[in-house]
């Protein structure tokens, strides 16, 4: 039978008197009628839905985007635990190696086909576990993945999940995977090594157990094809039990050179000229995440915008380039002239002396005279 798993999720709702499971599934198995073009029989399932009583309708309402009366919350600071987001394809850019985009691409029809596997007996849980270093995309992915499949995302950051108090940790993430089992979303596991690693710190290594023991619970309780994904920048801190639940493995890789000239295009938009040296910008940057080219986009752009100017100045985007790389290899550059001399290490044919003077408003003589003095310990012996 088609749409198996819809009927049987309400069926569970009716049977539970979960009346928001019920009618949350049944505003999928419409949806789904629709894109198969069976309008006639998705017109009868939300008139069954207008028609309900006004209990029902109130349960509707509580999972209505923009509703967050019903979401989970921690029993000791009453924060909630988990955001409720719907996130539309057309507000979610993301770029992937082509490899890791097939992947991503594999586990969309995981789920899209799950009962068609099913049936020969070849389905393949819709869960995945993104993992790689900070700002290369992974929450995005979840995002990404959400609004493709037209589902909720219902975001738990993990480390906000761990109360203080003895037990409560358990008891929230129990409440976390009811509350996603109640209705058709994407659950999202943020951070997730904030659990799954708790068992190394200082904390009450019996407790900390029983809270990795209390998620690999919950995760084998979930139904086969609630999509769930997990995401960490701490892989080798996560449990081995925790991969194993996971049938998608995605590692983020950083950028490759084409995949950075895509984002350079993407974040400066408009304000980079057809003539923008992007070739050199993408060569500049290896070794950056996205999340790196995306802030100094917006930097060079935030510049364009308060110079009155309609693109961005090239020179300054490369100057902010280098300057944000400089942080990232933590080197402290506290003045002008430590800034000159960093960029001149970093490129000296496009930071030229002439070029120096009018980033930095001075005089070409001022920039020449840094260059000459005395270089710091941070620079030393390596400006030439
Ligand atoms: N591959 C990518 N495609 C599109 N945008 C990206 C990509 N990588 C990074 N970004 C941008 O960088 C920012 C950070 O990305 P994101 O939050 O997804 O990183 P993350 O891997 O989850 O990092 P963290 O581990 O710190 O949570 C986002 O605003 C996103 O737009
Ligand atoms: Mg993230």
């Amino acid at each position: 039978m088609e749409y198996l798993s819809e009927v049987l999720k309400i069926l569970d709702g009716a049977l539970k008197a979960n009346a928001t499971m019920a009618s949350s599934y049944a505003g999928l198995l419409a949806e789904k009628l629709d894109t198969a073009g069976e309008r006639e029989q998705a017109a009868l399932v939300r008139q069954r839905l207008i028609r309900a009583p006004k209990a029902l309708a109130s349960a509707q309402d509580a999972a209505s985007p923009g509703s967050v009366g019903q979401l989970p919350v921690d029993g000791e600071s009453r924060l909630h635990t988990v955001d409720y987001s719907m996130p539309a394809p057309a507000d979610v850019f993301l770029a992937l190696p082509t490899g890791i985009e097939r992947r991503v691409a594999d586990f969309l029809n995981a789920w899209r086909h799950y009962d068609d596997l099913a049936r020969v007996g070849a389905a393949i849980s819709p869960r995945m576990l993104i993992y790689g270093p900070p700002g290369t995309g992974k929450t995005q992915t979840a995002r990404w993945i959400a609004a493709e499949l037209g589902l909720p995302l219902l975001t738990v950051r993990c480390d906000t999940l761990i109360s203080s108090l003895l037990g409560q940790t358990s008891k929230n993430l129990r409440r976390v995977f009811e509350y996603a089992q109640s209705r058709p979303a994407v659950l999202f596991l943020d951070e997730v090594d904030a659990l799954a690693s708790a068992r190394g710190n200082e904390r009450d290594v019996g407790e900390l157990q029983r809270v990795v023991v209390s998620l690999l619970q919950n995760i084998d309780a979930l139904e086969e094809n609630t999509v769930l994904i997990a995401a960490t920048n701490h892989d080798p801190l996560l449990d081995s039990a925790v991969w194993r639940r996971f049938a998608f493995q995605l590692p983020m890789p950083l950028p490759d050179a084409a995949l950075r000239e895509v984002l350079w295009r993407k974040h400066l938009g408009k304000f980079g000229t057809p003539g923008l040296d992007y070739a050199g910008l993408t060569t500049r940057s290896a070794g950056v995440t996205g999340a790196l080219i995306e802030q100094v986009s917006l930097d060079a752009k935030r510049h364009a915008v308060l110079a009155h100017q309609a693109a961005v100045d090239e020179a300054e985007t490369h100057r902010r380039l280098a300057l944000a790389m400089a942080l990232m290899q933590s080197k402290q550059l506290s003045s002008v002239d430590d800034e000159v001399r960093w960029l001149r290490q970093w490129d000296a044919r496009r930071f030229s002396v002439r070029e120096l003077a009018r980033l930095y408003g001075v005089t070409t003589r001022k920039i020449n005279n840094i260059i000459k003095e005395p270089k710091d310990d941070a620079t030393q012996g390596e400006i030439e």
